[in-house]
C-alpha cells in the first residue's frame, strides 16, 4: 500500500476486518516487521487520538518515530506556488516534503481544511504535495476532507458490536458553537457506504456532503424519523459543505433539537452511541447517552491503534 487515504486504498473490506481482528487478538506479532524503519508523523494541527494511537501502533511494529509539529518549532511553511514569499513563512513546502522525506521511510501527515476556499480544500493541495514529493508511502491522519483512520476504527467497531448481518447505522450532524471540517463525515460516508450497512444520513438543509461520499446513502432531513429502528447512531458536527449553498466551511444552523438526547435514542433498536472524540457534551450529545452502557466512544478510539497498526504494517510489508 503507497497511499491511504480513501476505502479503495485498504482493498476487500473483509480482509482488512480479519487482519484488524488478528491484530486485536495479537498486537506484538510483527514486531520486528518495522526494526530500523522510521515513520514520520507530521501535525499541521492539534490531536490527542491520532497522536497517540497511530504512534503507539508504529510502536507496536518496532518502528521509530518521529511527531513533528509543524506550528510549534518548525519553520512557518508556504503551501502555494507562485507567491512572493515576503510575509512570515520561512520555508516552502516543496523543500520541506523531500528534506522530510530523506530522514522517514513511511509519513503519515494531518493537514485540516482551512474551510475558505472549497476548491483549495476538496483538491486536498498539502496532502497531494506530500504524495508527490516525499518519495514516501504517505497515509492520512485527517486531511482537508478525510479522516480514514478514524473510518476503519469506525468500522472495526461496528463490526464487533453489531447483532445484525446488515445493521442501520444513521450519521447525524449535531451542532456545535464552531466551524469544524467534513472530513470525518465524508470517510465515515465513504467507508460505510462499502460496508454491509444499511446507511441513512440525516442533518439540516443546508448540510448536504459531496455526493462522491454520499454514494448510495438514503439523506433524510427528519432526524427522529432517521433514528428511528438504528443499531448505531454516529453523532458528528460539520461546518456548510457548499454542495447546495454559497456558505462553505460556515456554521448556519445551530439548532439544539439535533443533540442525540434519552429521547433521540428511544426510538432506536437498543442503538449504539458512536462519535470519533473529542466531542463537546450538551451540544453533540447529552452527559446520559454518552455515559451509557450502549456508548461505543471509549472502545471506538482504542480502535484507534489497530486501524493505524493494519495500515502502517501494509505500508511497511510493500516497501
Ligand atoms: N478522532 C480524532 O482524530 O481525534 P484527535 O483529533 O484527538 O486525533
Amino acid at each position: 500500500m503507497h497511499t491511504f487515504i480513501n476505502v479503495q486504498d485498504i482493498g476487500p473490506l473483509k480482509a482488512a476486518l480479519q487482519e484488524a481482528a488478528e491484530t486485536k487478538k495479537d498486537r506484538f506479532a510483527h514486531s520486528t516487521l518495522g526494526k530500523n524503519k522510521t515513520l514520520l508523523m507530521i501535525f499541521f494541527n492539534n490531536s490527542l487520538r491520532t497522536r497517540l494511537s497511530t504512534q503507539k501502533a508504529a510502536i507496536n511494529l518496532g518502528m521509530n518515530v518521529i511527531v513533528l509539529d509543524v506550528n510549534a518549532g518548525a519553520w512557518k511553511l508556504e503551501t502555494e506556488r507562485g507567491v512572493i514569499m515576503d510575509g512570515d513563512k520561512s520555508e516552502h513546502l516543496l523543500e520541506a516534503i523531500p528534506v522530510m522525506g530523506s530522514y522517514c521511510d513511511i509519513i503519515g501527515i494531518r493537514s485540516f481544511a482551512g474551510l475558505t476556499d472549497r476548491d483549495y480544500d476538496y483538491s486536498e493541495t498539502v496532502l497531494n504535495q506530500f504524495i508527490h514529493y516525499s518519495g514516501r508511502p504517505v497515509f492520512a491522519m485527517e486531511t482537508a476532507t478525510v479522516h480514514p483512520l478514524q473510518a476503519f476504527a469506525d468500522l472495526i467497531t461496528i463490526e464487533e458490536h453489531k447483532t445484525k448481518a446488515r445493521p442501520k447505522v444513521v450519521l447525524t450532524w449535531a451542532p456545535h458553537p464552531k466551524a469544524l471540517p467534513q472530513a470525518v463525515p465524508n470517510s465515515f460516508a465513504q467507508w460505510m457506504n462499502a460496508a454491509d450497512v444499511d446507511l441513512v444520513i440525516t442533518h439540516p438543509e443546508g448540510y448536504e456532503l459531496d455526493p462522491r461520499f454520499i454514494g448510495n446513502a438514503k439523506v433524510e432531513y427528519n432526524q427522529m424519523k432517521a433514528l428511528e429502528g438504528a443499531d448505531f447512531v454516529y453523532a458528528k458536527n460539520w461546518s456548510c459543505p457548499g454542495v447546495t449553498c454559497d456558505d462553505y466551511g460556515k456554521v448556519i444552523n445551530k439548532d439544539m433539537s439535533w443533540t442525540i438526547d434519552a429521547a433521540h435514542m428511544a426510538v432506536t433498536d437498543n442503538g449504539k452511541f458512536m462519535h470519533c472524540l473529542p466531542v463537546r457534551r450538551g451540544m453533540i450529545v447529552t452527559d446520559d447517552v454518552i455515559e451509557a452502557p450502549t456508548s461505543l466512544v471509549i472502545p471506538e478510539a482504542a480502535n484507534r491503534e489497530i486501524s493505524a497498526q493494519v495500515v502502517i504494517k501494509r505500508m511497511l510489508q510493500s516497501l
